[in-house]
């Protein structure tokens, strides 16, 4: 697979960059910068050697029309100060303002397209459409750099499309994260542990069933947790539960048992009446959440425990928060793994936009952990085994 240095002298050329800006907001205030400063390292590459580089990328998931409050313009401003010079903004994705915008570039310049997912030709699963529009995506560049790690698991025409019509490369962010992910696929140093948070079981499906044949240990938490209790037949009050999901559970339970793999749950929880920032928090046996309280959190002895069980870990993945961790009253179990993680003397892997978020916000220092992967989906994907278009498409 060809690497930016494979494509030979940039000066002057066109370069379209698909990069994962997809951050979080607080109306136009980015409350976690991370992807945007890990799409930093190619865009400057880039510029440095001359190029006109087109950013494209995508933020939440507007109807592929233009909404304000998708728009990408507080990246571009942030983008900015992180390469130290003046990113262009095109209010368009492929109409006259991107042409204008590119056209006006001189050597070096980096511009930013407005939110590619305003089109409807990005998302479509109608070939011919995506395609239709990657035809005048590529019309606006020379070659191609596929950086955007978090959406290579989606085929999309600025993902996959567009690598079918320009020659293209993988950047240097894709590289880094498919190197580690690797390192947790081919032969891991053991005990390899993961760590799964975050509300939905459904969506750990695959990853489950591929690493009870992989990992050593399993430890759940986050909202997913109650349907495991659940399927172990204990009560779980008003807790977010995922119905449909409990025998499948009951499966993953059973054959984790026969395989040897340890999972592990949480022994306490933390409850609370209702689900607000400011209902009283009260720890409850994980065996026995009354009726009328949901679980927010994982209780201080799991945190313990959870910790102990990473303890001596040689590899780690962590994906999803075990709690509210946004809200302070329950953020602590989210908090004990972070830590936990950062104590292990060995490779960990924090993947996922919520868990890197939850790493950032709660003040670690990222150069504790091995790997901050931008990817939340397309980290899972990979683990899960999946070919991921966005990266099977650069093999030719
Ligand atoms: C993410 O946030 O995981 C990526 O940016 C992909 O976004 P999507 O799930 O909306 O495709």
């Amino acid at each position: 697979m060809k690497t930016i240095d494979d494509l030979g002298d940039l000066r002057g050329k066109r370069v379209l960059v698909r990069s994962d800006l997809n951050v979080p907001l607080d109306g136009t205030t980015i409350t976690d910068d991370g992807r945007i400063r890990a799409s930093v390292p190619t865009i400057k590459k880039l510029s440095d050697a001359g190029a006109k580089v087109v950013v494209v990328a995508h933020l939440g998931r507007p109807k592929g029309a233009p909404e304000e409050k998708y728009s990408l313009r507080p990246v571009v401003a942030r983008m900015s100060e992180l390469l130290g010079t003046d990113v262009a903004f095109a209010t368009d994705t492929v109409g006259d303002s991107a042409k204008a915008v590119v056209a006006g570039l001189a050597d070096g310049d980096v511009a930013i397209l407005e939110n590619i997912r305003f089109n409807p030709g990005e998302t479509s699963k109608d070939e011919a459409e995506r395609g239709a529009f990657a035809d005048e995506l590529a019309a606006l560049a020379d070659v191609f750099v596929s950086d955007g790690f978090g959406v290579v698991h989606r085929k999309q025409a600025s993902v996959y499309d567009v690598a079918k019509r320009l020659p293209h490369a993988m950047g240097g962010l894709v590289l880094a994260e498919v190197e580690v992910l690797k390192r947790l696929t081919v032969d891991p140093a053991r005990p390899y542990a993961v760590v799964l948070g975050g509300s939905k079981v459904s969506d750990k499906l695959g990853v489950i069933d591929n690493l009870i044949g992989k990992a050593d240990r399993l430890l759940i938490g986050g909202a997913m947790v109650f349907t495991f209790l659940a399927a172990q037949g204990n009560p779980i009050g008003t807790s977010r539960v995922e119905a449909d999901q409990i025998d499948v559970v009951k499966g993953y339970l059973a054959t984790a048992a026969e395989r040897g793999v340890e999972v592990v749950l949480p022994v306490d929880i933390v409850v609370a009446a209702e689900f607000s920032q400011d209902a009283a928090p009260e720890v409850v046996a994980a065996d026995a959440i009354p009726d009328g309280k949901m679980g927010l959190d994982i209780g201080p002895e799991s945190g313990k425990l959870f910790a102990a069980k990473l303890a001596d870990a040689k590899t780690v993945f962590w994906n999803g928060p075990m709690g509210v961790f946004e809200w302070e009253a329950y953020s602590a179990g989210t908090r004990a793994v972070a830590q936990a993680l950062t104590e292990v003397d060995g490779l960990t892997v924090v993947g996922g936009g919520d868990s890197a978020a939850a790493v950032r916000t709660l003040g670690f220092d990222e150069r504790a952990f091995g790997h901050i992967s931008t990817g939340g989906g397309a980290s899972l994907e990979y683990l899960e085994g999946k070919t991921l278009p966005g990266i099977d498409v650069l093999e030719d």
